[in-house]
C-alpha cells in the first residue's frame, strides 16, 4: 500500500482521531476520508466536521442486527474508497462479514497490553489485579475481542497506587504515538502478516 485512505470508527471524545487528524491526515499520502460512530453524539464526530472530513452515525435502534449495521458501515466506507479502518475507541464488536470486506486492514487500538486485560474497561481491570506495568496495543482486529494479532505495544511503570485517571493520563500520548506511527507504517508497507504465522505481525525496520 503505497499512501493510504483511511476511515476512522470511534464512539467517544475521540482524542486518537485528533492525534490521526493532527499528525498524519495529509501527509505522506495518508488520508482521512470518513469517520463513522454508533453514537450520534460522539464527540468524535465534531471533530471530523470541524476539518471537513465526512462523518456518519450507525446507531443500533436504525437495523434489525449488528450485522445490518456493519454492512452499511462497510458500504459508507467502500464508497469512501477506505482501504484501511482505524478503530479508535470504537466500543462495538465487527461482524465478520465487515472484516472479511477489508482483510488485514482493520486495526484497533487498546489501553493495555493484551493479552492482559481484553474488552471493555481495560484500565480498571488492571487497577484490580494490581499490575506495576500498564500499556498500550495496537492490533489487527479478528471476530474476538481483542484477540487479533499484535503489530505493537508501550508500556509504562506505575509503581504505588495511581486512579484510574492517573493511568488513563499517562497511557494517553502513548497510544497517540503509537496509533500514528502504525498507520504512517502501514501505509508505506513496512507492517505485514506471514500467511504461515498469521499471528506474527512484521515490522520492518527502517534500515532494512
Ligand atoms: C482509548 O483509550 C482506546 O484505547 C480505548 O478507548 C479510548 C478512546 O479514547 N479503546 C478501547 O478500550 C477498545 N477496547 P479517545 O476517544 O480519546 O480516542
Amino acid at each position: 500500500m503505497a499512501g493510504a485512505r483511511v476511515g476512522v470508527l470511534a464512539s467517544g471524545v475521540g482524542s486518537n482521531l485528533q492525534a490521526l487528524l493532527d499528525r498524519v491526515h495529509g501527509r505522506d499520502g495518508i488520508e482521512i476520508v470518513a469517520v463513522g460512530s454508533d453514537k450520534p453524539d460522539a464527540q468524535a464526530l465534531a471533530r471530523a466536521r470541524a476539518v471537513g472530513v465526512p462523518d456518519a452515525t450507525f446507531a443500533a435502534a436504525g437495523y434489525p442486527d449488528r450485522r445490518a449495521r456493519d454492512l452499511a458501515m462497510a458500504r459508507w466506507l467502500e464508497a469512501a474508497g477506505v482501504d484501511l479502518v482505524v478503530l479508535a475507541g470504537y466500543m462495538q464488536l465487527l461482524d465478520a462479514e465487515f472484516l472479511a470486506r477489508f482483510p488485514h486492514r482493520v486495526i484497533n487500538v487498546h489501553p493495555a497490553l493484551l493479552p492482559a486485560f481484553p474488552g471493555i474497561g481495560a484500565i480498571e481491570q488492571a487497577l484490580a489485579y494490581g499490575v506495576k506495568v500498564f500499556g498500550v496495543t495496537v492490533h489487527f482486529v479478528d471476530e474476538g475481542v481483542d484477540t487479533g494479532p499484535v503489530i505493537a505495544q508501550r508500556a509504562v511503570e506505575m509503581p504505588g497506587e495511581p486512579t484510574a485517571a492517573q493511568v488513563r493520563e499517562a497511557l494517553r500520548p502513548l497510544e497517540h504515538d503509537l496509533l500514528c506511527n502504525t498507520v504512517v507504517r502501514i501505509a508505506r508497507g513496512e507492517i505485514g502478516v506471514d500467511p504461515s504465522r498469521p499471528r506474527h505481525v512484521r515490522v520492518r525496520e527502517a534500515s532494512e
